[in-house]
């Protein structure tokens, strides 16, 4: 049996015009997927969930299909035998401490766990840059649209300034972010928010592109306020982020809220982080720690996310 693990994320800046071509921010945290694998001599794939309590039993000619229960997991066995050149009966058993759909990256680390855990068992362990390029492709098919954000996040762990097709760097932060989420708990599907700010984009694409491209402004400025540990500034910054992704359609009354209170209690700066339309938002406390947890956590479910470095890993075998 093999063990992998790997972290969710929050995106601190970018989210949405990642989509298209501007660069993230994103923040990999301490609550992690876990996929433990082992072979089966049944050819069938059997998952098991934690959180859903439930097992499913899918047919190996199955893993082709990107939809239904189970998508990312059943798309990443398929991807990983491809990469492998070998399939096999397999028993996939996945724990979370990420609510699902919920903007902390859940999909992504399901699939980069599950990648990490089958091609170990395997015998065909790939690099780094491989296995964020092989979950990026399992969100692609799941999702129809996404960028490479997620899945660099759980595969790298630390914080990554992501820009796609152009690369992933990981940036040394001076000193911690004191980082505070507050999940709505309506979960929401990605797919659909990515699909409704291309529906915006095309029916307005001379308002729609310049947001975009603010918002890439936005997180470049915000770049270098992180390296420099200008933490004040980087809370205006994602201030203004929030307003562009109000703009862009995909707050919602409760995250808006949850974004005024969290500014309110004192955090330097709020926004909502990941899709939107639910899920979760992202506070930055600074010194009003205690304060901002205690207004959030009467409005929703609200916990400190500390940063990880560490990206996907196996946790052990026999
Ligand atoms: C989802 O966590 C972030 C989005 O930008 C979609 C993506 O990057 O694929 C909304």
């Amino acid at each position: 049996m093999i063990v992998a693990s790997a972290p969710g994320k929050v995106i601190l800046f970018g989210e949405h015009a990642v989509v298209y071509g501007e660069p993230a921010l994103v923040g990999a945290i301490e609550r992690r997927v876990r996929v433990s694998a082992r072979r089966l001599k049944e050819g069938v794939l059997r998952v098991y969930s934690d959180a859903l309590g439930e097992g499913r039993e899918f047919s190996l000619d199955e893993l082709q299909d990107a939809g239904g229960a189970f998508r990312y997991v059943k798309r990443a066995v398929g991807v990983a035998f491809e990469e492998a050149g070998e399939s096999s009966g397999l028993e996939l058993r996945i724990s979370s401490e990420l609510p699902p759909a919920s903007g902390l990256g859940s999909s992504a680390a399901v699939a980069v766990a599950t990648l990490k855990a089958v091609l170990a068992l395997l015998g065909a362990d790939v690099g780094a840059e491989r296995l964020a390029s092989l979950g990026h492709r399992v969100e692609l098919e799941v999702q129809g649209s996404a960028s490479p954000t997620d899945t660099a996040a759980a595969t790298y762990g630390g914080v990554l300034f992501v820009r796609p097709g152009r690369g992933i760097e990981r940036l040394s932060l001076e000193g911690e972010l004191p980082l505070i989420v507050g999940n709505t708990r309506k979960e929401r599907s990605t797919k659909l928010l990515v699909a409704r700010v291309r529906e915006l984009r095309e029916a307005l694409p001379e308002v729609v592109d310049p947001i975009i491209g603010s918002i890439g402004r936005v997180t470049r400025e915000a770049r270098r306020c992180l390296e420099e540990g200008e933490l004040s500034r980087v809370g205006m910054l994602m201030n203004i982020n929030h307003g562009l992704l109000e703009a862009l359609g995909v707050s919602t009354e409760e995250l808006s809220r949850l974004v005024h209170i969290a500014r309110s209690a004192g955090a330097e700066g709020a926004k909502l982080t990941g899709a939107g339309g639910g899920g979760c938002m992202l506070a930055l406390a600074g010194e009003r720690h205690g304060r901002v947890l205690e207004a959030l956590g009467k409005r929703c479910e609200a916990m400190p996310a500390g940063v990880t470095f560490q990206g996907v890993r196996i946790e052990g075998g026999r």
